[in-house]
């Protein structure tokens, strides 16, 4: 699949108030939240189903559940933002952790923490979050991270991305599937999305 822009007018409204400059935290933090929860339509579409026969009231039929064990893995902090969309639906998701900060004035990402789930992540299916594809730096990072943690089907969610940060995983990870909900136009040259919606981080936790 590759690359996959979500385009739907409810998504469209809801990135409207989040990229508003005066958007407080509690507007920031719930627009993501349910951006995500529709995103997860999109991103659950394709994924392998096991049939079961149940028992209805009146008769037997035909029953499905998910045949992969679903992993999240949020690449904090700003990720953490994007968890509840998907354990919603999903309650028995797996949850790993990827820590990571950029540095401001190289762009580099630097990992400071990373907890995986018990057991490999082979045939599992692994879930990226991080609101943000600016350089794909932490992107690629993580997915490495989760590669090596046995990772073979591995999906990245992202709420705006630069065409920098598409091009260059798509690039180094090419059997990663991307969805976002906008494709921007660009990053300026201190590495930030425009016209985005500044800093997820901080406008999620409050820190500026
Ligand atoms: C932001 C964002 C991504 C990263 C994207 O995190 O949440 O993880 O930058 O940039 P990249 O594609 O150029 O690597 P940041 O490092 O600001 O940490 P935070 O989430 O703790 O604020
Ligand atoms: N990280 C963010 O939080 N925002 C950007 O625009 C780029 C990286």
């Amino acid at each position: 699949m590759g690359f996959k822009e979500i385009k739907h007018p409810l998504i469209k409204d809801k990135l409207t108030r989040m990229r508003k400059n005066e958007s407080n935290t509690k507007v920031f933090k719930e627009n993501l939240d349910e951006i995500t929860h529709l995103m997860a339509y999109e991103v659950f579409k394709d994924v392998e189903l096991k049939e079961f026969e149940i028992e209805t009231p009146v008769g037997k039929t035909t029953g499905y559940k998910l045949e992969k064990q679903i992993v999240l893995v949020p690449i904090l902090r700003a990720g953490l933002g994007m968890v509840d969309g998907f354990w919603k639906l999903i309650p028995n998701a797996k949850i790993g952790h990827v820590g990571l900060y950029r540095d401001e004035e190289t762009m580099q990402p630097h990992e400071y923490f990373a907890k995986k789930p018990k057991g490999s992540l082979k045939d599992k299916c692994v879930i990226i979050l991080d609101p943000m594809l600016a350089t794909g730096g932490s992107a690629v990072l993580t997915i490495n991270i989760v590669k090596n943690w046995g990772a073979n089907n591995i999906k990245l969610v992202s709420i705006v991305a630069a065409p920098e940060g598409r091009d260059r995983v798509l690039e180094e990870h090419p059997d990663v599937d991307i969805f976002v909900a906008s494709l921007d136009d660009k990053l300026n040259d201190d590495g930030y999305i425009v016209p985005g919606l500044g800093d997820a981080g901080d406008r999620i936790f409050g820190t500026k």
